[in-house]
């Protein structure tokens, strides 16, 4: 299949961070294949999309989520930590099983393409029903499965979830066009022992399987790291070995200067998830010295019970502007940075150049938002109105690999009512 986006606003995210006016960006089959000024040649070969008074730009990356917790939306909110984990969403998770995930993973796909996402990076459970969603829904993740257990032994070679990690590792990575790509999801250093640590390490590397991680989350665990093993959680990972492999560590809001040097001598990228964190009062991860060290920052929702929706556009905006209330400095984490970190930052979090910027040659995960809102007019600096003044709901279309997976209002390959009927029928059953 062949498109043609005519004349649009491209908002590139290439390294020159180039705004095109008036512009055609032709795809072909899975990739794009042309973006510039001329009118490309063939063009009547293809299919057109009127782009006047739109702007196109790259599919946002959702760096950190867990995709099924949308069941779980809105169910336990303004509560501690704690109560809120053990008192709720565990018991909750406990009935859940792997339809229902199947289900719940294709809501939160829905609100991912109407609100301009098009890959997320999420660790959950029922890894296998996640993975069939997002196979029928056509959009790209990277998946891993959570495992955790705090037991000191030396072998786990019985330990269900790594084991199942292994077989999901195996059965899905690079399926589905490559859209799917898998890693291995160690829970966090207060549910895994370093014993087990060690040896979800060691079963990724041999499968050449990167690592998905809560790192640093929250002053407990921080404090209790220091107690536990003396020293700070990213070092206890960083002398497990755990950073040998590419690894995305997801929160790292209390991470010190000697933990921002660990992580970027190791290419190690940070999930930054302001909303999560915001509404978990676990505090607020210091984005600037990271970026100015030279980590890869990205951004993510992380799950929909602790946040409580998957819109992307609301991270950047959060990502922007906390920094300058908490540090009264307006000039840290500008429109364009937070842009970056959820779109091409994205891309080299997953060791991929051809996501995250609109270029020849690259996949063709891009959407559309319609300028024609009121509060996109006057649209001057269009960084700053993407950041500050853009609604997920601007978003009119969205592409993954080619194929339109959501065009106003209405999405190409999931049946939107029936989701909605077996998710309150899901419902019903769980939360009680
Ligand atoms: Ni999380």
């Amino acid at each position: 299949m062949k498109y043609l986006f005519r004349n649009a606003m491209v908002i590139t995210m290439n390294s020159e961070m180039e705004i095109l006016e008036n512009c055609d960006v032709v795809v072909k089959d899975d990739r794009i294949v042309y973006v510039g000024k001329a009118k490309p040649e063939n063009a009547e070969h293809s299919k057109v999309i009127d782009c006047t008074r739109k702007l196109l730009m790259p599919g946002l990356i959702n760096g950190h989520t867990h995709v099924p917790m949308t069941l779980l939306r809105n169910y336990a909110d303004d509560k501690e930590l704690q109560t809120w984990l053990f008192d709720y969403i565990f018991p909750a998770e406990e009935k859940l099983e792997g339809r229902d995930v199947y289900y719940g993973s294709l809501l939160g796909i829905m609100e991912m393409l109407a609100s301009g996402t098009t890959c997320f990076i999420d660790m959950y459970f029922f890894m296998d029903d996640i993975a069939e969603a997002v196979e029928k829904s056509g959009i790209r993740a990277h998946l891993s499965r959570g495992v955790s257990t705090n037991d000191r032994g030396s072998d786990f070679s019985d330990h269900k979830g790594l084991n199942e990690s292994i077989e999901f590792y195996k059965k899905w990575n690079g399926v589905a066009c490559g859209r799917i790509t898998g890693a291995f999801g160690p829970h966090a250093i207060y549910t895994c022992s370093p014993e087990f640590l060690k040896a979800v390490r060691n079963a990724a590397e041999k499968l050449g399987a990167p690592i998905h991680v809560h790192l640093d989350e929250t002053r407990t665990e921080h404090e209790d790291s220091l107690r536990n093993f003396g020293k700070t959680p990213a070092k206890h990972l960083y002398d497990l070995g755990l950073f040998d492999l590419k690894t995305i560590a997801a929160h790292c809001v209390w991470v010190t200067p000697d933990d921002i040097a660990l992580l970027r001598e190791k290419d190690v990228t940070v999930a930054h998830n302001p909303g999560s964190n915001l509404k978990l009062a676990s505090g607020i991860a210091p984005v600037p010295e990271m970026i100015e060290a030279g980590v890869n920052v990205i951004l993510g929702t992380d799950g929909a019970s602790s946040n409580n929706n998957l819109n992307m556009f609301e991270e950047i905006n959060l990502a922007a502007l906390i920094q300058k209330g908490v540090k009264l400095d307006p000039l840290l984490v500008n429109a364009q940075e937070a842009l970056k970190m959820a779109t091409v930052n994205g891309g080299k979090a997953l060791g991929r150049k051809d996501l995250g910027s609109i270029k020849p040659g690259n996949k063709a995960d891009l959407i559309l938002l319609d300028l024609d809102k009121p509060h996109m007019n006057p649209l001057n600096k269009p960084c700053s109105a993407l950041a500050y003044s853009a609604q997920a709901a601007d978003v009119c279309l969205t592409m993954v690999d080619g194929r339109i997976l959501y065009r106003d209002g209405e999405f190409k390959t999931i049946d939107q009512e029936k989701v909605y009927y077996q998710i309150q029928k899901i419902c019903r059953r769980i939360l009680n």
